[in-house]
């Protein structure tokens, strides 16, 4: 029997959060904390793992040591971190929130049917997840909240959060449990204070490809091209962009942008983090944004951005490489 093909298979509201491997947690948890203000929501020790954020979802960083070629196993025994992964500091995964449980396991059936591989798909008690590798090796993470209260269930130092889930045998709930009156806390003594993150940043030498995953299997939409910059986003409205995909001639993580408040609050952290120890990359000054660009311990970028209402125009991007001006 001739089974149809989506033309879609997951369909993402917005990039829920970023998750990076790093080469010492309480490092680069001091960092994201204490410069970049955002909330130590959790931490789960026994998986060497800390999840910070602004409340606008359970997370909008996670970060893991690395594993330095070691497996390291969730509850039940599950294998969760197998020692293959995460042996050099970089992008762990991109986590894109869905409307609910229907959608996810429906997206999953049409891939097992389709016989496109999937990865893990787990329990986080807050999340149901399905990972998978894009064409280029990134990780990524499609899951729906469980649960609306998250802060209840997750919270300070955990016991191993992560089970096996199965979606064949789930019966999915219909709902969007995703928060829509997030409590949103800052770090008084940080430079910065995000308001959330917005997007990612990746590089590929095959756009092409990578769009196709991104919108056909990820289900993104292509909002905007411009010098061969490609920019895709998901359902919500409220954001302009979630991922945006630059042509390089080597594959890899670019880095996760976090919206600020306003230009004075921007202003105030460059002052700040330019006489500190924070390693100050660059600050961006275009007609369609404000930003500036951290160095983490690890040599990681962030950008911390104020939205402006030029148009944006990477060909009059001056002497800002396409990487920070995108
Ligand atoms: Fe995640």
């Amino acid at each position: 029997m001739a089974s149809s093909r989506p033309s879609q298979y997951f369909h993402p509201r917005r990039l829920g959060h970023v998750n990076l491997w790093v080469e010492d947690l309480a490092r680069s948890e001091r960092f994201y904390n204490q410069s970049c203000g955002l909330t130590v929501e959790f931490s789960e020790p026994d998986l060497i793992a800390t999840f910070l954020g602004t409340g606008q979802t359970p997370h909008d960083l996670g970060m893991i040591q690395k594993t330095n070629g070691i497996d390291r196993y969730g509850r039940d025994g599950i294998l969760q971190l197998p020692g293959t992964i995460g042996r050099d500091v970089g992008l762990n995964h991109l986590a894109w929130e869905l409307e609910n449980e229907a959608d996810l396991v429906d997206a999953y059936k049409q891939l097992k049917a389709a016989d496109i591989d999937t990865d893990i798909t787990v329990d986080h008690q807050v999340a149901h997840s399905v990972y998978m590798f894009d064409p280029d090796g990134n990780y990524n993470e499609f899951y729906c909240d469980t649960v609306q209260n998250w802060r209840e269930v997750l919270h300070g130092e955990m016991d191993l959060i992560t089970s096996m889930w199965d979606p064949l045998t789930a019966e999915p709930f219909t709902e969007g449990r995703y928060e829509r009156n997030p409590e949103l806390r800052i770090v008084e003594a940080a430079a910065l204070h995000p308001q959330r993150v917005t997007h990612a940043v990746i590089r590929s030498s095959n756009v092409s490809r990578l769009v196709d995953f991104y919108t056909r299997v990820a289900g993104l939409r292509l909002v905007a091209e411009d010098c061969d910059v490609i920019y895709l986003a998901g359902s919500h409205d409220g954001y302009a962009y979630n991922l945006v995909i630059v042509p390089a001639a080597q594959a890899g993580y670019g880095h996760a942008a976090f919206e600020v408040a306003n230009e004075e609050a921007l202003d105030a952290a460059v002052q700040i983090l330019s006489g500190s120890s924070a390693a100050v990359v660059e600050t961006v000054d275009l007609p369609w944004k404000r930003s500036l660009f951290l160095r983490d311990p690890d040599g990681l970028i962030s950008e911390w951005y104020v939205r402006r209402n030029g148009g944006r125009d990477l060909r009059a991007r001056g002497e800002v490489s396409l990487l920070r001006a995108a």
